[in-house]
C-alpha cells in the first residue's frame, strides 16, 4: 500500500524519484490553451517525440535529393524501412521479431488477420468478444460474420458484466468459453478495454480459448506502450494494436500486427495478399501465384508508407531507451497516485459530487487509464476541467477518462489535474 499525500511537495518528491523523469523533455505539450495544458490523452492521441520532425525530415530530404532511388539510397532504404521498426515494435509486446510486421491501419491489420484466422466451419462458427467492444471492432466483427454468409446475432456473442457491475470477471470470460466449446471458432477481445480501462487476463483467456478447441486474438490498441505484454509466452495467435495512442506516433499513425509463430511458416493459410507479403527474395520478380513471406510479414499488402514510420520510429527509439519495465513501474505507481489524488477530493467533495471510478482498482487489471464515473455533474464538470486546461476524454454518457502516460506525465501534473477537478467541482 502506497502513503500518499494529496499535496504539491509530494508530488514534486515523487518526480525527483522518477528515473523517467527526462523523458517527458523529448516530447512536444500542446500550447493552445491560455492556461497550462495538463494532457491525459496519451489512450487517445500520444503526445508528438520532438525527434519525429527530425526523423521525417530527414525522408522528406531524401526525397528531395534522391526522387524514386531513395528506396535504395536514402540512409534507412525505403524498401526495407519497415524492418526498422520490427525489433523494437516486438519487444514492446512480448513477441519474437518474425511474429511482428509494422503496416496499415489498425481496423485494416485486424480484417486481414481474421480473414486467415475466423474460418468458421460445421458447428464451431461463433465469435466471442466483450459487450461494449470499440465500435470499430464491433462492425469488424460483424462485417466478417456476415462475410462468410452467416447470421450476426447467432454468431456474435457479446459477453457484459454481470447486473449491477462495470467490469467484466475474468472467470465469466474463461466460463463463457468453455460453455461455447466446439461452437466456438474465435474469442477476439480488446487487451485493455478503451470505456473501463480493464485489462484483461489475456493468457488466462487465450489457453482457455485453445482448450475449446478456438483461435484467440486481441485488439491491443490500448495495451500496446502501455501494458507489459507476453504475446509469444502466453501463446495469441493474433492481435493488432496502433501506433498513434501510447506509442506516440502520429495521428492514424501505422499499425502494429502480431502472428504466433506457430502459425508463421503456413503459405496455406487462407490470407487477402498484396505485394509486400510477397516473399521479398523473389518480389521483383513480379510472377504470378503468391509466395508468402515467412512470419507477420507475410500479411502485408502494400509498401511501406514511409513519413508515418519515421514518426513511430522516433518514438519506438524512446520505448527502446525507457524500457518497457521502467514504464510499467512508473504506470503503476503513478495510476495509484492519481487515484489516490482522485479519491481524496471525491472524499473531500461528497456532498457535492460522486464519483465512481469503474476502473479496477487492483493495479494488475488495469494500465495507465482511470475512467471516472461522474454522476450529477457529468459533462459540466468535464467542461469546467477542459476550461482549466485539462485535456482528458469524455464518454458519453457520464465517463471521464484519464491517462498518466509514463514517458511524459509528470506526478505533479496528477497533483494538478485533483487542484483542477476541486476547482472544476465549485
Ligand atoms: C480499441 C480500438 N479498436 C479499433 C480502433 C480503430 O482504430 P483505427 O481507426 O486506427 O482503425 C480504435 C481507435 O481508437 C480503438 O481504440
Amino acid at each position: 500500500m502506497n502513503q500518499f499525500e494529496n499535496t504539491l511537495s509530494f508530488a514534486q518528491l515523487l518526480d525527483a524519484d522518477d528515473p523517467l523523469r527526462s523523458f517527458r523533455e523529448k516530447f512536444l505539450f500542446p500550447t493552445f490553451h491560455q492556461k497550462t495544458v495538463r494532457y491525459f490523452t496519451g489512450n487517445s492521441l500520444g503526445l508528438q517525440p520532438k525527434a519525429a520532425r527530425t526523423y521525417i525530415e530527414e525522408e522528406l530530404d531524401a526525397w528531395a535529393k534522391y526522387g524514386v532511388e531513395g528506396h535504395f539510397m536514402a540512409k534507412r532504404p525505403w524498401f526495407a524501412y519497415h524492418e526498422n521498426l520490427t525489433d523494437k515494435a516486438a519487444k514492446i509486446v512480448g513477441a519474437m521479431p518474425v511474429e511482428v510486421v509494422v503496416t496499415h491501419s489498425l481496423t485494416t491489420n485486424l480484417h486481414l488477420l481474421m480473414v486467415s484466422f475466423y474460418r468458421p466451419e460445421g458447428a464451431r462458427t461463433k465469435i466471442l468478444c466483450e459487450a461494449k467492444a470499440f465500435p470499430s471492432d464491433q462492425y469488424a466483427l460483424e462485417s466478417q460474420i456476415k462475410f462468410h454468409g452467416l447470421n450476426v446475432k447467432e454468431n456474435l456473442v457479446e459477453l457484459s458484466p454481470r447486473e449491477g457491475e462495470q467490469l467484466i470477471r475474468d472467470e465469466d470470460v474463461l466460463d463463457k468459453i468453455e460453455e461455447l466449446g466446439d461452437e466456438l471458432a474465435l474469442v477476439m477481445i480488446g487487451g485493455v478495454n478503451y470505456y473501463t480501462g480493464q485489462l484483461f487476463d489475456m493468457e488466462a483467456i487465450t489457453n482457455a480459448g485453445h482448450k475449446a478447441g478456438a483461435i484467440v486474438g486481441f485488439d491491443l490498441a490500448h495495451a500496446a506502450g502501455n501494458i507489459n505484454l507476453k504475446l509469444h509466452d502466453w501463446g495469441v495467435d493474433f492481435a493488432a494494436w496502433c501506433g498513434y495512442k501510447y506509442l506516440n506516433s502520429s495521428p492514424g499513425g501505422v499499425s502494429g500486427m502480431f502472428v504466433h509463430e506457430r502459425h508463421a511458416y503456413k503459405p496455406e493459410l487462407p490470407r487477402f495478399a498484396g505485394w509486400w507479403g510477397y516473399d521479398k527474395d523473389t518480389r521483383f520478380l513480379m510472377e504470378p501465384g503468391f509466395n508468402p513471406m515467412k512470419g507477420a510479414e507475410g500479411w502485408q499488402l502494400s509498401n511501406a508508407p514511409v513519413l508515418g514510420m519515421a514518426a513511430h520510429l522516433a518514438s519506438l527509439d524512446i520505448f527502446e531507451e525507457a524500457g518497457m519495465d521502467r514504464i510499467g513501474a512508473k504506470r503503476d505507481l503513478m495510476t495509484a497516485f492519481l487515484e489516490f489524488v482522485i479519491d481524496d477530493i471525491s472524499e473531500k467533495n461528497k456532498d457535492r459530487v460522486s464519483f465512481e471510478l469503474i476502473t479496477p482498482r487492483d493495479q494488475t487489471k488495469r494500465g495507465a487509464q482511470l475512467s471516472i464515473m461522474a454522476k450529477g455533474q457529468g459533462k459540466a464538470l468535464f467542461d469546467a476541467l477542459a476550461n482549466e486546461g485539462v485535456v482528458a476524454d469524455w464518454r458519453e454518457p457520464n465517463v471521464i477518462r484519464v491517462a498518466p502516460a509514463p514517458l511524459y506525465n509528470s506526478f505533479e501534473d496528477c497533483f494538478w489535474f485533483g487542484q483542477l477537478l476541486q476547482k472544476a467541482i465549485q
